[in-house]
């Protein structure tokens, strides 16, 4: 398969195992991007020696081009960055920020830049930064997003419709027929979280990677939009932030509740009651925990088998 994403990135599938905080460490991004497809490190929840950490082992563990996911609203960004460059990353998705500020000083050291857009707003602003390609992601999306509910199968034309860089879509997609829908919209390329955190590879606690797979449709929600809208799945924190809403609460009182490390509890450390436990809608989807390279293929073979059915109409 060749296209702009491929042609970019110099991958074998235009599939993108999304930046995911406590999920997708070097191991993940590794078994993905031997496969054909693209790993990214999730920086978000790693202090800068620990990324650095992760992307030397997943030198040794690949030959194969990798990325970088970093989420723009955590501290340390200019270490990170530093790191980033030092050790020869050639690829960052940036998020959850402004792209303005660190495109142009990653691409005059030779890095292509990706950032994550969940507007055609925010679309356009990124490509006037200059990025290589972007990623726009629906509300259907597990982590954090966009506060304007728009959906994948919206969004995706949307953006076609003004951008001329590549576009990678994001939010709701876990099987090949999902990733054919996303490039009839326009997407060059599929950005997949939820579906690879239930894999052997994804760091996430094993109990958690259970919960996704028993989730069915409508067990998640995007909630938290007065502070960085979240979507999680339903659990007790979940219900605690529903009863903080009926009391109609200050800023302040959102953030007291969500309090310090909530993601890290419940998606590294399997607290299924107390932790914030970060999913997308099409967990309903997701059956089986199974090997990253497994997924990928499946992927790709669902692809190809739905692209004859459709064919053949
Ligand atoms: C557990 C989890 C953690 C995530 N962490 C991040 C992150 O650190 N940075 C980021 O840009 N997006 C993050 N996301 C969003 C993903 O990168 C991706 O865009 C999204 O999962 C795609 O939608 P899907 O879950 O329906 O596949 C996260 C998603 C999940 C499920």
């Amino acid at each position: 398969m060749t296209n702009p994403i491929t042609e970019l990135f110099n991958i074998k599938y235009p599939v993108i195992q999304a930046g995911m905080i406590w999920a997708s460490g070097w191991k993940l991004a590794s078994a993905v991007s031997n496969e054909g497809g693209l790993g990214i490190i999730g920086a978000g929840s790693m202090y800068p020696e620990v990324l650095r950490e992760h992307i030397q082992k997943c030198k040794k563990a690949t030959t194969k081009p990798f990325a970088v996911n970093v989420p723009m609203l955590y501290p340390n960004l200019e270490e990170i960055m530093q790191i980033i460059i030092e050790e020869g990353v050639e690829i960052v998705f940036t998020s959850a920020g402004n792209p303005k500020t660190w495109t142009g000083y990653l691409q005059e050291k030779g890095i292509k830049v990706v950032h994550v857009v969940s507007s055609v707003k925010f679309a356009l602003k990124a490509e006037q930064a200059g990025v290589d390609a972007i990623v726009a992601e629906g509300f259907e999306a597990g982590g954090h997003n966009g506060r304007d509910e728009t959906t994948t199968f919206t969004l995706i034309p949307m953006v076609k419709e003004q951008i001329k860089i590549p576009l990678i879509a994001a939010g709701g997609i876990a099987t090949g027929r999902g990733m054919l829908a996303a490039m009839v919209l326009g997407a060059d390329a599929v950005q997949v979280g939820s579906r690879f955190v239930a894999s052997h590879e994804a760091s996430s606690h094993q109990a958690f990677k259970e919960m996704v797979v028993k989730a069915q449709e409508g067990d998640t929600m995007l909630t938290l939009k007065e502070l960085a809208p979240v979507r999680l799945l339903k659990n007790h924190f979940f219900e605690e932030i529903q009863e903080l809403y009926s009391k109609n609460p200050s800023k302040e009182d959102l953030i007291t509740l969500l309090g310090r490390a909530r993601a890290k509890k419940g998606m590294f450390e399997g607290d299924l009651d107390e932790g914030e436990l970060e999913i997308g809608q099409i967990a309903g989807l997701i059956h089986d925990i199974k090997p990253a390279a497994e997924i990928l293929h499946d992927m790709i073979r669902e692809f190809e088998e739905a692209k004859a059915e459709v064919a053949a109409l």
